[in-house]
């Protein structure tokens, strides 16, 4: 028989019935995988809070039984997103597939996936980030995995951290010991350390150190669950003591960093001489200078009648205990302002010493102090030790910064305090202010540690006490609250130090 028109309709008719059947059972299949996951997900792009110039991808995701929470860090730069957006591909299919291999067990929402990651900017163009991964099927059964990237913004690449570290055996051997001590002095750390664990990682062959991170002056360790002891742990070691470690390039970059500072980048008249060291440089020569420094002023002050010193007397007005704060070496454009909040808090009264270098960038944290009635100080304009200059350098030093503060804050500072407590009659002449020292160094700088702050200062404070701190360092700001806490605690109040010098 030939085929026929009809013949050839009613192939035409079943064919189309068979597509239509295909593709609605196609549609249907979907719809209950749909049904049956309800997945809800969002995925968010802000800036970073601290900087601005890159941007959080927040991402977060949930069906009935996992729930997913997600926050990284990506540069403008597609290839310095490499890393991190590998990481956390391979931590969500990881996840995922877990999810999946375990469906019929899990109840609502019991697997977790978190990752989060803190960023801490070294310089102008080079960024730490950590991101940290915790992965849980069930509450009691959880993965933790961290990874550090370290991005050079500028050069468009990665830095790896043995070109920080100078990777020898003695450096080695160095590194173990200041570990070792970091973690036997920690309260929170010290009863799980063993020594052992320690020096099998630091001696491992294979360690690239790529646990280690470039923060606020200092370099930090960070430890995964069961590396070294028994849970996570973070361990800081300030800059200062890792200086024997480190590569000379780096030895370089972090001198300069910790001069300079990195909030003095709009400042065009700042001319930081990069071989002139500061006190918070925190080297062992430099310490010891401001020592001897620091206790030969008192002494030639307190002989000296005539010139203005401190009054550690109690004030005949009140019964109360009087305590000066001191912040020195700010404005910090961001550590600066949190101390104005907390002080504002407590309804504390402190006394800045600025940087003039410094003033021009954070004018308007400047005028904050003023108006929140807090003392202006001058501290030189770039931290020099005024008894090595001449008489015209000590008084570019000082009127330099006068009018940058004047200017900022609509107001003359009232009092100076000499770089490295480095002064004589002469400068006290010429800079025409009240010179002011310490009488409490929380040594803030150098241990780096809100704890430590808090102990110089519950061991050595008085009545008339004047405490010296530097609200460049966010260690500081992190501790200020258990200070103040503290000294309220004693009954002090807390006012500036012309009050306190007064009489
Ligand atoms: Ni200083």
């Amino acid at each position: 028989m030939k085929p026929t028109k009809l013949t050839y309709g009613i192939l035409i008719v079943i064919g189309l019935i068979a597509i239509g059947l295909i593709v609605s059972s196609l549609f249907k299949s979907i719809d209950k995988d749909v049904a049956a996951t309800h997945t809800t997900a969002s995925s968010e792009k802000k800036a970073h809070p601290n900087y601005p110039e890159v941007q959080v991808v927040t991402e977060k995701a949930h069906d009935k039984v996992y729930s997913m929470e997600i926050d990284y860090p990506q540069f403008q730069s597609k290839k310095l997103n490499k890393k991190m957006n590998a990481f956390v591909k391979m931590a969500k299919e990881d996840f995922l597939h877990n999810v999946e291999e375990n469906k019929q067990q899990l109840k609502s929402q019991e697997a977790r996936l978190a990752i989060r990651s803190d960023m801490q900017k070294f310089s102008d163009h080079i960024y730490s980030v950590a991101i940290h991964e915790k992965s849980c099927l069930h509450e009691k059964q959880c993965q933790d995995l961290s990874d550090i990237v370290i991005v050079d913004s500028k050069n468009n690449n990665y830095i790896n951290q043995t070109e920080i570290l100078q990777d020898t055996e003695q450096n080695r051997g160095t590194l173990f010991q200041l570990l070792k001590h970091a973690f036997e002095q920690s309260d929170k750390y010290s009863e799980h350390f063993s020594s052992k664990k320690l020096s099998e990682w630091v001696y491992d062959k294979d360690n690239n150190f790529s646990n280690m991170y470039l923060a606020d002056e200092s370099i930090v360790f960070q430890f995964d669950n069961n590396k070294v002891i028994d849970k996570e742990a973070e361990i800081t070691i300030p800059f200062s003591k890792m200086q024997d470690v480190l590569t000379d390039e780096w030895k370089d970059m972090i001198r300069h960093e910790s001069t300079e500072g990195s909030d003095n980048t709009e400042n065009s008249k700042s001319t930081v001489n990069k071989e002139n060291t500061r006190d918070n440089d925190s080297t062992e020569n430099n310490k010891s200078t401001e020592d001897k420094q620091e206790d030969s002023t008192i002494k030639q002050e307190e002989k000296n009648s005539n010139s203005p010193s401190v009054n550690q007397e109690k004030h005949p007005s009140s019964n109360q205990k009087r305590v000066a704060l001191t912040f020195d070496d700010g404005p910090h454009p961001q550590n600066t302002p949190k101390v104005l909040d907390l002080l504002k808090q407590y309804n504390a009264k402190a006394t800045f010493f600025m940087l003039g270098n410094k003033v021009t960038a954070n004018a308007t944290v400047v005028k904050r102090m003023k108006d929140e009635g807090h003392e202006l100080g001058n501290h030189t304009w770039d931290h020099k030790d005024l008894t090595k200059l001449g008489v015209a350098g000590i008084r570019r030093e000082i009127e330099q910064t006068n009018e940058a503060i004047r200017n900022a804050a609509g107001k003359n500072p009232t009092l100076f305090r000499p770089p490295y407590g480095a002064t004589n009659g002469n400068i006290e002449k010429i800079v025409g202010l009240p010179s002011i020292l310490w009488t409490v160094d929380t040594r803030d700088w150098e241990s780096l540690d809100p704890v430590a702050i808090l102990n110089e200062v519950k061991s050595h404070t008085t009545d008339g006490s004047i405490l010296l701190m530097h609200d460049i360092h966010t260690s500081t700001v992190n501790g200020l609250k258990s200070v103040l806490d503290y000294l309220v605690g004693e009954g002090y109040e807390f006012v500036t130090v012309s009050e306190i010098i007064k009489t």
